[in-house]
């Protein structure tokens, strides 16, 4: 799949089916995420892959951030629809038979945090593309932030920080696309 088309197609997928992909396409898919560009080479990440029983006891922790999220999306007046899809798919993340977290490391310091945070989000986006060229759904997800230290307990990871966490498989709902905004780039010196 070309690259631009990776970057255009690829969704946040919220409704899974429970077929468990194949372990050499999730394989193919860590490779191509582990490519990504870090500050100084430092690769200072660890992904953690689970399905099975593993999976569902990792969503039963994750499923426990509803109540932290439901006040948040009040305040931000999402409409009750809104929340009652949010509360939804926390419960089970779609049923997806596959989830990722990737964990980085902790650098208190700014700017070296700054910097382990984008090495990490350029792992996770290449990530969720190489899902998405090998018809995998993924959705990036940092909502269930509120129980960092319970799942890095989960995890066994108390030394690192949560980049992120997101489901996988093969979708089961087309997702809408949501519009992006048109904003200003300026291109100076042409
Ligand atoms: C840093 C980050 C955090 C996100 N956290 C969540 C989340 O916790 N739950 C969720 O359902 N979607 C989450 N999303 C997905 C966004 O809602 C989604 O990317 C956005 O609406 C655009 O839709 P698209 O990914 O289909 O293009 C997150 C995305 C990013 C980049």
């Amino acid at each position: 799949m070309d690259v631009y088309e990776a970057i255009h197609q690829r969704r946040s997928h919220r409704k899974f089916k429970s077929d468990l992909p194949r372990g050499e396409v999730l394989e193919r898919v860590i490779e191509a995420a582990l490519w990504a560009p870090s500050g100084t080479n430092a690769q200072d990440w660890e992904i953690t892959v689970m399905a099975g029983k593993v999976r569902d006891e990792f969503v039963e922790l994750i499923s426990g951030a509803i109540k932290h999220l439901l006040p948040m999306l009040k305040k931000a007046q999402v409409p009750e629809q809104g929340q009652d899809l949010v509360m939804k798919f926390f419960k089970n993340l779609g049923g997806a038979p596959v989830v990722i977290a990737v964990t980085i490391g902790k650098r208190p310091e700014d700017p070296a945090n700054l910097t382990n945070v984008q090495s990490g989000a350029a792992l996770f986006q290449n990530l969720l593309l190489a899902a998405h060229a090998e018809g995998l759904g993924t959705c990036w997800m940092t909502g269930a932030h509120s129980l960092e230290t319970e799942i890095l307990k989960f995890l066994g990871k108390e030394d690192q920080q949560l980049l992120a966490i997101t489901p996988v498989g093969y979708s089961d709902k087309e997702p809408p696309v949501p519009p992006r905004k048109g904003r200003e780039v300026r291109w100076l010196g042409f």
